[in-house]
């Protein structure tokens, strides 16, 4: 049967997203019904709106021929999820509030179906207490939200509050649809993220600046592409909803999780694995001698998680490294191509610190017959754009087969 989506558009630039948004659910055969609110009009014409939904638009809570022939609770019955995006401070503090004073929110107070929020706002009104409250409250009342992004906003500030990108709310909308077509449905995923943890003794370790924040995207972006996805991860970030955390602490403990979860088809390595580690680790701490020398800390080699996963005889059919490199990139990255035997290598220029921790990435993307430089992206769209290739490639490797 034919899935329908309630979209609620109000008053945001980002409302202009939400015409492609429109067409990426066609495509799919999704139905999608309109409300736009008086400030939603604004940004975007009830008449693009319509021609794109190819249906009504209902922007008026008192207007007789809509509540005769689709009345605001009707809107919410007959639609299979509703979906605000984007969602502007006021519609959201109505939703916290109950409030019910035009069509979006009456229909909103009136639903009964799964909700997706998407919020979209200048980073102030996003980061103001009573943005956070009001969204904990929807949160808590079962409102599913996608957090907005960082960088440039509409208004010339830079922070975060820009709306999630349409590909990833299509693909939310779409997974929780449940749309069988999703391109890696039916395929398994494994990811690495984050540092791992060396013990020198119960107090001290050695590990790296890696924040993670790479691989929980890509494990993401999988998830929504309908991989099923597994990530071994040494960080602490919070879990991309349908992602199966495995949490890790040293180079070995990642060996092991990644080689028990496979058979996969799809293996990435975003995790910084310290190389090396402490030949002994001291089971109690080690304290200073007056008047000795310093101790001497010798280490040995970590495993190579990622050669071993792809010269295992349960090699996955597409393994992807990352390196990170603070000098002669496309070198360095096509060396260890060839030395750890993977099938695309990531790179990324660390020099100068721009990319720990950071929402942002400079990635060289290099494979056996080609490079590809795609510049300074967000790890968000960094994940995306791979998980596209990722697709396309595995989507050939069905056709062939
Ligand atoms: N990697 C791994 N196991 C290791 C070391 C690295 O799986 N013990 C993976 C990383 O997750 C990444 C790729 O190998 O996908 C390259 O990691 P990088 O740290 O750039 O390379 P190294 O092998 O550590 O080489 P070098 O330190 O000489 O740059």
């Amino acid at each position: 049967m034919q899935k329908s989506v309630l979209l609620i558009i109000t008053g945001s630039i980002a409302a202009y997203k939400s015409l492609e948004l429109i067409r990426r659910l066609r495509e799919q055969g999704i139905m999608v019904r309109c409300v736009l609110t008086k400030s939603g009009e604004r940004f975007v014409t009830p008449l693009s709106v319509s021609a794109l939904t190819e249906n009504n638009v209902y922007n008026d809570l008192w207007s007789l021929k809509d509540e005769t022939e689709m009345g605001h609770i009707r809107l919410s019955r007959e639609a299979d999820m509703v979906v605000v995006a984007p969602a502007s401070a006021d519609i959201i503090a109505k939703m916290a509030n109950g409030l019910a004073n035009d069509l979006a929110s009456a229909t909103l107070l009136a639903n009964n179906k799964p909700l997706l929020v998407a919020p979209a706002m200048n980073s102030y009104m996003w980061n103001n207490p009573a943005t956070k409250r009001n969204l904990q409250q929807i949160k808590d009342d079962g409102a599913e939200i996608i957090e907005p992004g960082s960088g440039m906003l509409a208004c010339g500030e830079i922070g975060q509050g820009r709306m999630a990108e349409v590909d990833i709310i299509a693909a939310m909308i779409i997974s929780r649809l449940g749309n069988k077509n999703l391109p890696l449905a039916g395929k398994k995923a494994l990811v690495t993220a984050g540092a791992t943890i060396e013990e020198i003794d119960p107090v001290r370790f050695i590990s790296n600046k890696s924040s993670g924040k790479q691989g929980y995207a890509i494990a993401e972006a999988l998830a929504l592409a309908g991989a099923d996805v597994i990530l071994v991860s040494g960080a602490s970030l919070p879990v991309p909803s349908n992602v199966k955390i495995v949490k890790i602490s040293s180079a070995q403990e990642m060996l092991e999780a990644c080689e028990k979860s496979l058979p996969v088809d799809i293996a990435v390595f975003t995790a910084a694995v310290s190389d090396f580690r402490p030949q002994d680790t001291s089971k109690s701490k080690i304290k200073k001698k007056p008047g000795a020398a310093a101790p001497i800390l010798k280490l040995t080699e970590n495993p190579d998680i990622l050669k071993t996963i792809s010269t295992h005889k349960k090699r996955p059919q597409l393994v992807i490294g990352f390196a990170a490199e603070t000098e002669n990139l496309e070198n360095n990255a096509r060396e260890k191509l060839a030395r750890k035997k993977c099938d695309w290598i990531l790179a990324n220029d660390v020099s100068g610190g721009k990319v720990f921790d950071s929402d942002m990435n400079e990635i060289l993307f290099v494979s056996a017959n080609k490079n590809e430089n795609w510049g300074r992206i967000s790890k968000q769209s960094v994940a995306q754009k791979l998980v596209e290739k990722i697709s396309l490639q595995i989507v050939d490797k069905k056709k062939k087969s």
